[in-house]
C-alpha cells in the first residue's frame, strides 16, 4: 500500500506542476484551487500516507487502513476532476463534489484513527 501511495504522490506532482506551469505561462491563474489541491490532497499528502505506511508496516495491514485508502483514493480523483469542472463553469457538479469532498474527509478520519491506534505504545 505504501508503494501505491508513494506512486500515486508523484503523479499528482507531475499534474500539479503541469498546471502550475500552465498557469504561470498563460497568466490565467483562475485553476489555481485545482493546483493547490492536487498539489496538498495528491503529492503531499498521498507522500506523508506513503511515508507512514512504510514507518508502521503493521498498521498498513490493518482493515481501517484499506477503508481509508479505498475512500481516500477513487474520491480524491473524482473531486480533482470535478473541481476541475468547476472551475470551467460546470456549477452543476457542486452537489457531487460534495459528497466526493465528504468522503475525502472520512477517509482523513479513518487515517487520523490509524495514526491514534499504531502511535499508543512509545518505541
Ligand atoms: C513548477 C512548479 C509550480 C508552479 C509553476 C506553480 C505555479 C503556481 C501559480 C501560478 C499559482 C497561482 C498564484 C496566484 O494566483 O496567487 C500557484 C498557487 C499555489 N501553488 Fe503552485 N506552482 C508550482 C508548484 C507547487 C507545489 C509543488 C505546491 C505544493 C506542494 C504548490 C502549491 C500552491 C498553492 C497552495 C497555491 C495557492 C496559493 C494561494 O492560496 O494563493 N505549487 N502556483
Ligand atoms: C476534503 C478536503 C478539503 C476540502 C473540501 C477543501 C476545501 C477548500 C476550499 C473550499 C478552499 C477555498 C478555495 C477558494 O476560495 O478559492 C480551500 C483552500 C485551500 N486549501 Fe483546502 N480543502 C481540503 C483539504 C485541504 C488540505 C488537506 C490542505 C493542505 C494539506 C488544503 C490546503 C488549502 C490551501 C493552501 C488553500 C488556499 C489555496 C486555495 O484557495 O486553493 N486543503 N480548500
Amino acid at each position: 500500500m505504501s508503494n501505491w501511495l508513494l506512486r500515486l504522490a508523484v503523479l499528482y506532482l507531475i499534474a500539479g506542476v503541469s498546471l502550475g506551469l500552465f498557469m504561470a505561462a498563460s497568466h490565467d491563474h483562475s485553476m489555481f484551487p485545482v493546483h493547490a489541491h492536487l498539489n496538498l490532497l495528491g503529492w503531499v499528502s498521498l507522500s506523508l500516507f506513503g511515508l507512514f505506511y512504510r514507518a508502521f508496516p503493521q498498521a498498513a495491514q490493518t482493515t481501517l487502513a484499506k477503508v481509508h485508502f479505498w475512500i481516500y483514493v477513487p474520491s480524491h480523483f473524482v473531486q480533482m476532476i470535478l473541481l476541475t469542472l468547476l472551475f470551467r463553469g460546470y456549477t452543476n457538479v457542486e452537489p457531487v463534489l460534495g459528497v466526493a469532498s465528504t468522503l475525502v474527509g472520512i477517509a482523513i478520519v479513518c487515517f487520523s484513527l490509524v495514526v491514534w491506534k499504531s502511535t499508543r505504545h512509545a518505541d
